[in-house]
């Protein structure tokens, strides 16, 4: 019974799950960051190939396993994370949950930038980083079902629809990560997904349910055609 199709309802899906932070080198022993353990994205892989979906993870650095049942990429920066993303096109679904860093640095130091005593380094110089989300929002094999999230620590609705349209997603996954809330870097959630057809409110949850009922949406607008 465990093996019936209802059970499976993603069989025969491709997906693509990105997580955890990306490190941007700025010489080869410091890098710039985000904040992130890649607990949210991994337990979404790994509740998709539950369904039956094949998932390939692109994962930034993390120190947690590997998930089961899920290919999984392990790329350091945004550039190789966009790189990795692109080749597992087409699919079905995408759900970009890595915290990608918005900038690396120009002219990265092949040697170690060493301490002058009372002398601080240059500046850093800083480009943008590929917006890999938005990338496969607006690309021609884009997959049916696009999902973003948004960590933002104010006016998290009104960010969130910002980042739905320009982003070219279906629905965008919200989450207040101001230090007060204690949500970052823990096992719980607490998310509002806003799509084109409203916004729903999820309760806090663990980080796997919230990966489940994700998983569960994902696979009910696929098998009904988006809404
Ligand atoms: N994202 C991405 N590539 C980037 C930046 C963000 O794929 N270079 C994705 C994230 O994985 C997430 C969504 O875009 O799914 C929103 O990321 P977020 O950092 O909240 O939004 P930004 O557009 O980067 O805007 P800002 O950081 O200024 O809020
Ligand atoms: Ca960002």
């Amino acid at each position: 019974a465990l093996l019936s199709p209802q059970h499976k309802p993603l069989a025969g899906k491709r997906a693509i799950v990105t997580s955890g932070p990306t490190h941007e080198p700025i010489d080869p022993v410091r890098y710039i960051a985000n904040r992130s353990s890649g607990k949210q994205g991994h337990a979404i892989a790994a509740a998709l190939a539950r369904l039956g979906a094949e998932v390939t993870l692109v994962s930034g650095p993390v120190t947690i396993a590997d998930p089961r049942g899920v290919t999984v990429r392990h790329v350091e920066t945004a550039e190789e994370m966009r790189a990795a993303v692109l080749s597992c096109l087409p699919a079905d679904i995408a759900v970009m949950v890595a915290a990608v860093a918005d900038w690396r640095v120009v002219g990265t130091a092949g040697q170690k930038i060493k301490k002058q005593p009372g002398e601080p380094p240059a500046p850093l110089v800083l480009t943008e980083n590929p917006d890999i989300l938005k990338t496969i929002g607006h690309h021609e094999q884009r997959p049916t079902l696009v999902i973003g999230f948004a960590a933002e620590t104010e006016n998290v609705e009104a960010n969130g629809r910002k980042k739905l349209a320009a982003k070219g997603a279906d629905l965008i996954v919200a989450n207040d990560v101001s230090p007060d809330t204690g949500i970052m870097g823990g096992d719980r959630n607490r998310v509002r997904l806003i799509s084109h057809g409203g916004i729903e409110d999820w309760p806090e949850l663990g980080k796997d349910a919230v990966a489940e009922r994700l998983a569960a949406l994902i696979a009910e607008r696929l098998n009904q055609g988006k809404s």
